[in-house]
Order: C-alpha cells, then sequence, then structure tokens
C-alpha cells in the first residue's frame, strides 16, 4: 500500500506562511515546511504509538484467503518488506511532502536512488547527458556500469551553458542529470533552464538534491523530473545509517511515451500498462513495481525510522549548519594561507545570480577551500585538526574534513580534478551543529599548522 501525496495539499515554502498572507485560524493556510517534517506522512490512530512504529519483519501474513489473492492481482496490503512496509510507506509519504512531490521511493543507499532512477529511464541502446559535476559514484555508474549494458553517456562539464546540454543531446538520449548543488565546486545548477532543456526533447531532468536539501531548494518546483537522494546525509543527519530515496513530480507525459516504450507495454492479468496505471508518476510507479524489487535494493525499515527521525529535525540543523559554514567560509576567505573558497554563499562565487535565485534560505554546509601550501600544506592542515572529523562523509551533524585530490576524486586525471576545483591543497568541509566558535578555534589550530610549516 502506497500513499499518494496531492502536490496542492502540501505548501512547499521553507516558512511557514505568516499571518500577513493568511490569518490565524484561516483554513486555505497550509502547513510550512517544519511542521510538515515532524507531521507528513503519520498515521496517528488513537491507541496506536505515536512515534513510527518499526515494522522490522520479512513478511505480512494475509488475514483471510482471497487477500492473497488480491495483493498480487491488485497490489493491496502488504506481504513482504522487499516489496513494501509500513515503516518505509511512511517515511516516503514525508519526503514527498518535504520535496513537493507526488510519490518517493526508498532505497538502499543514494548509489541506489539514482541506479534505480536510470534504470527506470533508460535501456540498452539509451543515453544519458549528465552534468561532469557529480559524485564520483554517480559518474561510475553512468560512465562504467550502464556503459556494460549498452547504455552511453557524455559529460557537460560548463553546466552553466545551456546550449552545451543542447548540443549533447541525440535522438536516444533519455536523460539528464545534475546535482543541484554540487560537490566539491559548489556549482549551482540552473535546474529550470536545464528542465526546459530536457523537456524540449520529452526527457526528464534528474537532480540529485543531496547537498542542497528540501529544506532549501525543491527542485521539482523548478521544473526538474525526478529528485534523488543519498539520505545517508542530511536527511538522516545522525551519520549512522546508509539510505537512498527518489522522489517523483508526477509530470509523465503519455506523449512522450514512445520515448519510454517500456512504460505502455501491457503488463500483468489485466494487461494495463504502467503509464495507463500510474499516468504522470509512471516513472516512480515503474522503479517501485519493477526496478527497485528486482535489482534488490531494498531498505532495512530500521534504517527508514532512522531516516524519519532523522528528517524531523531536517529544518534546524540545516538552517544551523548553513550559518555555520556561512561564518567558517568568510573567515576562510580572510587568511593569507588560503588560495580560494568555493562557497556558494560568498559573494566571490562565480554565478551569484544562480545562488541568489535558487539558495535564498541558505547554502548548505558542505565547501572546498584550497591552501597555498599544496598537498603537504593539506596534510598539515587536517592533522592539527581535533574538532573537525576526518572522514569520508557529508551532512552529518559532526564537522567533516576529508582530501579530495587523494580521496572522493582520486579516480580522476589532475586535468578533471583541477575543473571539479579539486587542487593539491584543496580540503573538503561538511560544517555541523557544533558551537561556531569552536569550529573556527579549530581551523585556527589547522592554519596554524600551515603557517608554521611554510614559515609564512
Ligand atoms: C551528492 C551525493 N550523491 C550520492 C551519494 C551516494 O550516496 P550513498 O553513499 O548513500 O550511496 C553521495 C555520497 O557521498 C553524494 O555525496
Amino acid at each position: 500500500m502506497t500513499l499518494f501525496i496531492d502536490p496542492t495539499s502540501a505548501d512547499t515554502r521553507r516558512e511557514d506562511p505568516t499571518p500577513e498572507g493568511h490569518a490565524p485560524g484561516d483554513p486555505a493556510r497550509r502547513q510550512g515546511f517544519s511542521t510538515r517534517q515532524v507531521h507528513a506522512g503519520e498515521r496517528a490512530v488513537a491507541g496506536t504509538p505515536r512515534a513510527t512504529p518499526i515494522y522490522l519483519t520479512a513478511g505480512f501474513s494475509f488475514d483471510e484467503y482471497d487477500a492473497a489473492e488480491s495483493h498480487f492481482r491488485d497490489g493491496e496490503g502488504y506481504a513482504y518488506t522487499r516489496v513494501a512496509n509500513p515503516t518505509i510507506d511512511t517515511v516516503e509519504s514525508r519526503i514527498a511532502a518535504l520535496e513537493g512531490g507526488t510519490e518517493a521511493l526508498l532505497v538502499s543507499s543514494g548509489q541506489a536512488a539514482m541506479s534505480v532512477a536510470l534504470l527506470s529511464l533508460v535501456s540498452a541502446g539509451g543515453h544519458v547527458v549528465s552534468s561532469a559535476h557529480v559524485y564520483e559514484g554517480t559518474r561510475g555508474l553512468i560512465a562504467d556500469n550502464l556503459s556494460r549494458f549498452g547504455v552511453t553517456s557524455d559529460f557537460v562539464w560548463d553546466i552553466g551553458d545551456p546550449d552545451a546540454w543542447r548540443a549533447r543531446i541525440r535522438p536516444e538520449t533519455r536523460a539528464l542529470v545534475a546535482e543541484s548543488l554540487s560537490n566539491a565546486r559548489n556549482e549551482v545548477l540552473d535546474i529550470a533552464a536545464i528542465a526546459e532543456i530536457a523537456h524540449e526533447h520529452g526527457i526528464p531532468l534528474v537532480v540529485d538534491n543531496t547537498m542542497a536539501t528540501p529544506y532549501l531548494l525543491r527542485p521539482l518546483e523548478h521544473g526538474a523530473d525526478l529528485v534523488v537522494h543519498s539520505a545517508s546525509k542530511f536527511l538522516a543527519g545522525q551519520g549512522a545509517v546508509i539510505g537512498g530515496v527518489i522522489v517523483d513530480g508526477g509530470r509523465f507525459d503519455a506523449a512522450h511515451g514512445a520515448l519510454f516504450p517500456h512504460l505502455l507495454a501491457p503488463q500483468g492479468p489485466g494487461g494495463a500498462s504502467v503509464a495507463e496505471r500510474a499516468g504522470g508518476r509512471a516513472w516512480i510507479a515503474y522503479a517501485r513495481e519493477t526496478v527497485a524489487p528486482r535489482f534488490g535494493s531494498t531498505l532495512s525499515p530500521f534504517n527508514a525510522f532512522l531516516i524519519g527521525q532523522g528528517i524531523e529535525t531536517l529544518s534546524l540543523r540545516v538552517e544551523r549548519q548553513s550559518a555555520n559554514a556561512l561564518v567558517a567560509a568568510r573567515w576562510l576567505e580572510e587568511r593569507d594561507e588560503v588560495v580560494s573558497v568555493d562557497y556558494a554563499g560568498l559573494a566571490s562565487h562565480p554565478r551569484p545570480d544562480l545562488a541568489a535565485r535558487y539558495l535564498p534560505d541558505g547554502h548548505g554546509a558542505v565547501f572546498t577551500f584550497t591552501l597555498r601550501g599544496g598537498q603537504a600544506a593539506a596534510r598539515g592542515f587536517v592533522e592539527a585538526l581535533r574538532t573537525f572529523t576526518h572522514m569520508t562523509h557529508i551532512g552529518d551533524v559532526r564537522s567533516l574534513v576529508l582530501h579530495p585530490a587523494t580521496t572522493s576524486h582520486v579516480g580522476r586525471t589532475p586535468a578533471e580534478q583541477a575543473a571539479a576545483g579539486v587542487h593539491p591543497g584543496t580540503l573538503r568541509l561538511s560544517v555541523g551543529i557544533e558551537d561556531v566558535a569552536d569550529l573556527l578555534d579549530d581551523l585556527a589550530r589547522g592554519i596554524a599548522a600551515v603557517r608554521v610549516g611554510f614559515g609564512s
């Protein structure tokens, strides 16, 4: 059983609407983000648990003989957790409400979310155009894994140039892929412009919104068709779980159905196609029914619960983390030992227009900066830190630091690294919720180590 969200039932604005727009008690006033993050999708019934119950079970018993048949025929009720589970459903409904989507599908990791999304769109002979400024796992999935199944790809480096995207689209292209806010260089995607190009060709724009989070940016509102997240990051927030999610904007248009023949093919006993049954939700319906359960990318209900718990504080964490990150980025930008800071919140960002348009409420917690002294300086800086944890992860409540050139971007050529904003002296920070004075103290320790090491 899946709960479908009416996109008009949720106000996707970040702040709760103010009394200027709606008088208190006005029935037309809809719930704001922070209210939805704790209430959307809940099924509070008298005498049942107030917190989301964890249905930690492989299967569900059928209460009568015919229930088994109606489940297998019409998908009614729950039967097996690889296909559907009430804990997972509740969290999916909440994420769909926060992204302003019609439906969400939770899977076992962020990688699984991108894999399932793309496997629902492309077939052998198909083609994907992706931003080159994407997580290395996304790049590898498209360039290495999908290519083994006959899906070719092209990567766009200058993602701010709409013509660069347009020029790479071919008749067999089935998806455009990008990150709303990129890791590592904090590139801000012009979602509306790239979505328009995708739609000119009848294909979807898939946006990885992990770094921005639905609190700061909701790509579906700007024309994206599918949103994916590594839920392991900001959505969970506590750094204890791996998970991923796909959210569908519900805009599949049967007029372009011929590009996606698997959605039009008759299926099952009634012979109705996915497009006939699911209409605008056809992409995610196919992902839920045919791709995720068969490729087996199931999320544990326990992990779904932890992601749901994390989401209840998402707005508070991201607001604090964005504020901390801005202070840290400004402080680093003023140090002589620092060549550059790539943060969308700084006036020095190459596209302040896009940052202002798409991220009016904050610029996220993850950014890179480059030390003058190259890799040796980066090593000295990392080794001096005490509050920042040295590890490969982002979006945690704790502050984290990583040296991309020797870790996340080690598979790229030096030229590709440079184009991605990754130099020998570059460090990536994921700023947490700690007291900002303690974070600045720690960064000052790093700078002092660099100064000593280089006699500056
Ligand atoms: C932007 C982005 N997308 C996707 C992923 C993959 O997510 P996961 O590690 O949950 O598979 C990551 C992981 O670091 C990421 O940073």
